[in-house]
């Protein structure tokens, strides 16, 4: 097996707060490449169940490989996440001790250049996490109008200047200069002030956040999802959330508000727990994410 192309962030923390014990039943909702499934496992000392869901072929297939040898225990699933109900019913579970979802693509994801989700390594305008199914990005900048891919690009990028970014794509695209991942970015570029952004991060990282949460339906999913996950928690159970940015985190912060509003268990982390610096050095893709936890109560 070859070494995982992916880091788990915040294992210490994800196993401090799913607080898997052996016998449990764990749902992981985002498997990638099985690292946070595997330290699961290891804590439940060879016992108990572990559903693995994720909708990218490549790290399902990887999981399968991974977890071979614990079959019994690991079962994978190549679905999106946001059919957890469908897939623990398949699993025949009806309730789980924990659930976990780190959201997002995985380092894998965006090292393809043949994904489409990086401008750094230059490919096709796809950004689907599921490659065999649904819109692109191309869809996106083809089939919306320029109000709309404005509308997309302010509202999941956070882009104040989605406006003129919209018009310089569709007049670009418009004028076939738009092929590839590198071209989207130069426009995006081109079509910004000179100092935007002040050199922090490129100019296009919030457009392509944007059409990428487009693309797979990311907060829409999100929401369902920790719905659906809340109700299958047995007494005690725990949902853990790990985000990486704010339209994320707020949607994981909002939906645990609500389910303590309606009295279904209590937030765990009054503010999110950060990846300690040390994390952050070895593992600089960690640097953004927030996790935060909740306990269902006695129904
Ligand atoms: C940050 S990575 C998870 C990495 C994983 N925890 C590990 O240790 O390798 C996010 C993964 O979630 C998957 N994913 C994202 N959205 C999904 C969804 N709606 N349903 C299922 N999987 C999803 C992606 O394909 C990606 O493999």
């Amino acid at each position: 097996m070859t070494e995982a192309p992916h880091e788990p962030v915040m294992t210490d923390e994800v196993l401090a707060w799913l607080n898997p014990q052996p016998g449990g039943t764990f749902v992981d909702c985002t498997g990638g490449f099985g690292g946070h499934t595997e330290a699961i496992r290891v804590r439940m000392s060879g016992t108990g169940q572990i559903i693995t869901i994720d909708c990218d072929p490549t790290a399902y297939e990887y999981c399968i490989k991974r977890f071979e040898a614990y079959k019994n225990i690991v079962q994978c699933y190549n679905s999106n996440f946001v059919k957890i109900s469908e897939v623990l019913r398949k699993a025949e579970v009806t309730s789980a001790d924990g659930v976990l979802v780190d959201c997002g693509v995985s380092s894998a994801q965006i090292d393809n250049a043949e994904r489409g989700f990086s401008f750094r390594a230059n490919g096709p305008l796809d950004m689907r996490m599921n490659p065999g199914s649904g819109r692109t990005a191309l869809s996106a900048i083809r089939e919306l109008s320029e109000t709309d891919l404005a509308n997309v690009i302010f509202e999941y990028g956070e882009e104040r200047k989605s406006r003129r970014i919209a018009r310089a794509v569709k007049d670009a695209w418009r004028n076939g200069e738009i092929r590839d991942t590198a071209s989207l970015a130069e426009i995006v570029k081109r079509s910004l002030p000179r100092g935007y952004e002040h050199g922090r991060i490129h100019p296009a990282t919030r457009t392509f956040q944007a059409l990428r949460i487009w693309v797979n339906d990311e907060l829409a999913v999100l929401d369902k999802l920790l719905t659906d996950a809340v109700s299958l928690l047995k007494p005690q159970g725990r949902l853990v959330a790990i985000s990486f940015h704010s339209l994320e985190d707020r949607i994981v912060k909002r939906a645990f508000k609500k389910f303590e509003s309606a009295e279904m268990g209590c937030i765990l982390t009054k503010k999110p727990l950060l990846p300690t610096d040390d994390e952050v050095e070895r593992n600089p893709r960690s640097r953004s994410a927030k996790l935060r936890a909740f306990e269902r109560r006695e129904p």
